[in-house]
């Protein structure tokens, strides 16, 4: 690690269009924390990055939708997810906005190098229009037919039915989202990256010098490049953007993943004056934390535009993770298939590192994972509080009870203290190596090896019979313990900062650097320790159940969304309709039928006579709470045995999309017998 002087660390700019959850954690956010706040327990200078992601088509259509300005739109989640990445302690050096004018002054500077230089190629084609709002549409605002399967509502760029990836000409019967016009074909001219003309030298750069990437990441570049690549539109007719520093496209502003990346640059400039060390010194270390669909973005294009710029370095290293599921299913804003961090919080007050725990060890390093209520539960019940938890308090209770909370000379070293000292010493190593090469599972399972460790040593010596036999041997014990305490409140603070701060707080230190940890001596004879207090608490099966209860409830939701309406019958005449005779009537009678757990048998009052009907409700209505209701009778229907009872009717119902029927009822009341027409 001595190789560099300073440490830029990035993590993706998240979309300002909606809350952050646990997929953003697991995925970037906490690797990346885990990542910068090591390098600063090792007293290195780094700079930890991050911000909203403000412009791209999903908000404004957004803002569309809800009628209020794109700016409200990220005013709003800006807020939101800054907030969440606050509460759960994620170190940013700086949060910042792709809106802010530091950074339009940024892109745009950037694209005027480029321009400058010829790098670009310029092109015309044809793209739609809409001809009413003057207005060229981008892909999301064409809407069309799916040429694949037929679905209605398929967008220029993608048939969300069926998955099919389209372009907007493919669209059958294409419509403008803004007016539903029929977009009409139109000439506008585009800047492009050509990554044709970059090829060899990003082959180069990845595949040859960069083999030391993680396999998914290695593997995708070289997908990409292996497939060849193309001239890629930096430039968009669209209004909600950094506009294009050029006279003649005054009215386009630039893609939306050729500014945000250039966000991260701004927020440094913003963060310092001294910002261009950390991007323009060979000396520095660049590493972008991003999921796997940023992949293209950061391993291929930016590092091509930094590169053709010409006065950046390039990214040491992109570790990017692969995407967490939720209970089996992929998580979805749409869907509300989420765990949203916000609510998490209201959920479970003061226990972000509990989440942070368990996304830490589940992360989707290598393929795709899956986080359960049920593995959560666990993992906090039979790690957190039964190996961490446990080993401090009993730790700080024995010290309490045996020498007043005052730590207590030791008296001579065994071959116990000698091996818990390699021990720790291999573990700190072996945690240190795992977060170099981004393995931060690897380096949570060590982490949590130290108060096993702990937990081991006090089951083999038994303070609490030394204290009788052998009080020489208790304090040594009761010292080591104390130590491997605070050692583990150091090492596990780029992972649990929260219950390190308490720990430290404990322990009454202030935060001790990383190396020191082996030494130790992190706390002196003769110091005295603050009162215990829990690190975890048992998390109850109520509390999980609540949680998973709520997801099914999304499920459902999404279940009913599913249902369509049925499409219109084939036409009718008017004497075709006039055959059926519908008849207001009341019902006057109603119970089961014995055997059959549907059936209701009703008598009714047709105005024309009373009768039986039988009808398949008793789902939906008790007997007793339908009598004296009127409802519509189809009288003419030829009688029917059901379970050996005529029945000489039906009840006219309505079927919901959820498959339960409801019964057609006069809004007022009516006189028994009057003809529905
Ligand atoms: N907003 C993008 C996403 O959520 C990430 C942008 S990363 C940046 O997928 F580098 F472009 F900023
Ligand atoms: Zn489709």
């Amino acid at each position: 690690m001595n190789k560099f002087k300073r440490y830029t660390v990035t993590s993706a700019l998240p979309y300002a269009n909606g809350p952050v959850h646990i997929g953003h954690l697991a995925g970037v956010y906490v690797p990346a924390d885990i990542y910068a706040r090591y390098l600063r327990l090792k007293n290195q200078d780094v700079v930890f990055i991050g911000g909203s992601d403000e412009h791209g088509v999903p908000i404004t259509l957004k803002a569309r939708k809800e009628g209020v300005t794109p700016q409200q739109i990220v005013d709003r989640y800006h807020e939101i997810i800054k907030n969440s990445f606050k509460d759960f302690g994620i170190s940013f050096d700086i949060y910042s906005r792709t809106s802010n004018k530091i950074h339009h002054q940024t892109a745009s500077d950037f694209f005027t190098t480029l321009y400058n230089k010829g790098e670009f190629i310029e092109k015309t084609s044809m793209q739609f229009f809409d001809e009413a709002e003057n207005q060229f549409l981008a892909d999301r605002y064409i809407m069309g037919t799916c040429p694949k399967c037929g679905a209605e509502d398929a967008y220029g760029d993608q048939c969300e039915k069926c998955g099919s990836s389209l372009s907007a000409e493919e669209l059958i019967n294409p419509r403008s989202v803004i007016s539903g016009n029929k977009p009409i074909l139109k000439e506008t001219k585009h800047w492009f990256l050509p990554l044709d003309k970059y090829e060899s030298e990003l082959k180069q750069w990845i595949l040859k010098d960069h083999k030391d990437w993680k396999a998914n990441v290695y593997g995708q570049c070289k997908s990409w490049l292996d497939s060849g690549l193309f001239p890629r539109a930096v430039t968009r007719d669209l209004d909600w953007g950094v506009k294009v520093p050029l006279e003649e496209a005054k009215d386009k502003v630039l893609y939306v993943w050729f500014d945000a990346p250039i966000g991260y640059i701004s927020a440094t400039r913003e963060l310092t004056k001294d910002w261009e060390k950390y991007w323009k010194d060979k000396d520095t270390k660049l590493v972008h934390f991003i999921g796997k669909d940023n992949i293209v973005f950061h391993c291929i294009i930016f590092p091509s535009m930094l590169r053709h710029e010409g006065s950046y370095i390039l990214p040491d290293n992109v570790p990017a993770n692969e995407f967490l599921n939720l209970e089996g299913d992929k998580i979805s804003t749409s869907r509300n298939w989420a765990v949203w961090l916000h609510e998490y919080l209201e959920e479970f007050p003061g226990q972000q590192d509990v989440l942070r725990y368990v996304l830490c060890s589940n992360a989707p390093e290598t393929k795709d994972n899956d986080f359960t209520w049920k593995d959560f539960q666990t993992k906090n019940n039979s790690e957190l509080v039964a190996i961490m938890g446990n080993f401090i308090n009993r730790t700080m209770v024995l010290t309490h009870k045996y020498y007043n909370g005052i730590v207590p000379e030791p008296f001579k070293d065994t071959e116990y203290e000698k091996e818990i000292r390699s021990e720790i010493k291999r573990i700190k190593h072996s945690i240190e190596k795992n977060i170099e090469n981004y393995k931060f599972r690897e380096a949570l399972k060590e982490v949590m090896n130290i108060t096993r460790l702990g937990n081991k040593y006090l089951a083999d010596t038994e303070p609490w019979k030394l204290i009788k036999t052998d009080e020489d041997r208790l304090k040594t014990v009761l010292y080591y313990s104390i130590q491997i305490s605070a050692i583990s409140a150091v090492l596990s603070e780029p992972f649990l900062p929260f219950t390190a701060e308490k720990l430290l707080k404990m322990l009454d230190i202030d935060k001790p650097e990383w190396d020191k940890a082996e030494d130790f001596d992190l706390i002196k004879s003769g110091h005295k320790l603050n009162s215990a207090e829990l690190l975890f608490s048992l998390i109850e099966d109520d509390k999980i159940e609540i949680q998973i209860q709520k997801l099914l409830r999304s499920k459902e939701m999404n279940e009913l969304e599913k249902k369509t309406v049925l499409p219109q019958k084939d036409t009718i005449s008017y004497d075709d309709f006039i055959k059926q005779d519908i008849r207001i009537s009341t019902i006057l009678e109603a119970e089961k039928v014995p055997k059959a757990d549907k059936l209701l048998k009703l008598l009714v009052d047709t105005g024309i006579d009373k009768r039986t009907i039988v009808s398949g409700i008793a789902k939906y209505y008790r007997p007793e709470e339908i009598i004296g209701k009127q409802v519509c009778v189809l009288v003419n229907l030829a009688p029917r045995n059901l379970r050996g009872i005529e029945s000489n009717g039906m009840i006219l119902m309505a079927e919901d999309k959820d498959g339960s029927l409801k019964f057609i009822s006069p809004e007022n009341a009516c006189g028994n017998g009057s003809v529905i027409s």
